[in-house]
């Protein structure tokens, strides 16, 4: 017969899993511990002395940390929609020249060489927190916009942006502090905007909050209407001080914003970026209805690329979607990221990996 420890503990987990309802935890906690009334009362919750210490889980060996965690409380269950776009994972851009490309990603961005995949001179990839940059060897192309990342060690990315500017020279690498990031320009003129972590970016240590495109004036409204109505996305058309844009939600703390700009819109290169979605099929087939397929890859992925508005019909902007269903092999795949402050002098031991995720108190 199992013990009353052992039969709690088993409870508390069914209840902590979602596995039972918080009247049937009350009553076996009534039963096992209680007055034996059988009553779904919250004084279910009062646990005799003995048993403190059972979970080995700080909060519920609290004194009245049960108490606590059957608390009522209330929560806008709209917060956590994401819509069907529920992760950006990586940008894809070719480079000419591997040895600057690590240089500039792995040692200036503090970034990590994926240890599994790509490993050879004809491409790169390069971990940030759950996101990747995806780096083939080729002619450069260049993102009409710039990436946000969130990089480790943040106060000390300057210093490892000057070490590797000698080397870089001839080349369009540079960097300056703008207000609140740091504006580091690779080798070939990809704009990369790096933050330390922020509430804006959710618990994101390491990684790709997102991608900000430049897009024509007026486009704005049509792009939001083609992410929500096609792609099934959380997507609208805001606006702040630098001017309207498409916010489009593309993950946890990740968006796509595609921001309008007088600007000319250079040539589109065929660079790429990559989503997964949960409804796969429905995207598939209004893309499909109105000839915007534009590669049929795998049963798990197939790629669009021109954003065009709903109602008019009218193509409003260019970008390859690589976009895989949520069974794609590579879904959830654990990357490595390291700590890009240790050093062969003052080595810390234990230190050598980061989490891309914020501790949590
Ligand atoms: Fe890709």
């Amino acid at each position: 017969m199992p013990s009353r420890d052992f039969e709690v503990r088993q409870v508390l987990k069914a209840y902590r899993n979602g596995i039972i309802s918080e009247q049937l935890f009350a009553q076996e906690m009534d039963r096992l511990c209680g007055s034996g009334n059988g009553s779904p009362q919250p004084k279910a919750s009062k646990r005799p002395a003995g048993l403190l210490g059972v979970t080995g889980d700080a909060v519920l060996d609290a004194p009245d940390g049960l108490a606590k965690l059957m608390q009522k409380k209330t929560y806008d269950r709209s917060a956590e929609d994401l819509g069907n776009i529920v992760a950006l994972e990586h940008v894809n851009v070719t480079v000419p020249d591997q040895a600057k490309a690590a240089l500039f990603y792995i040692n200036g961005l503090g970034l990590t060489r994926d240890p599994y995949m790509m490993t050879g001179p004809a491409n790169m990839w390069v971990n940030a927190g759950r996101q990747q940059f995806h780096l083939p060897t080729s002619k450069p192309q260049v993102l009409r916009g710039h990436v946000g990342v969130v990089v480790s060690d943040y106060d000390a990315l300057p210093q490892r942006l000057s070490r590797i500017s000698e080397t870089l020279g001839g080349t369009r690498f540079a960097f300056h502090e703008s207000d609140g990031y740091i504006e580091a320009t690779c080798p070939w003129g990809n704009r990369i905007h790096c933050f330390a972590p922020a509430t804006r970016f959710g618990p994101m240590a390491v990684g790709i909050p997102y991608v900000e495109f430049d897009v024509p004036v007026g486009t704005a409204e049509g792009i939001a209407r083609f992410y929500s109505q096609v792609m099934g996305a959380q997507a609208a058309r805001l606006e702040d001080a630098g001017g309207p844009f498409a916010c489009v939600t593309a993950g946890t703390g990740q968006n796509l914003f595609f921001r309008e700009s007088d600007k000319p819109t250079p040539p589109y290169d065929r660079h790429h970026i990559q989503v997964y979605i949960n409804d796969f099929s429905g995207p598939h087939r209004r893309l499909a209805a109105k000839g915007l397929i534009t590669q049929e890859s795998d049963e798990h992925q197939y790629r669009f690329q021109d954003i065009v508005d709903p109602d008019s019909g009218k193509a409003l902007f260019t970008i390859e979607h690589e976009v895989r269903s949520m069974k794609h092999p590579l879904y959830l795949r654990p990357l490595v990221n390291r700590n890009p402050s240790q050093s062969i002098v003052g080595y810390s031991p234990g230190e050598d990996a980061r989490n891309w995720a914020m501790a949590s108190n």
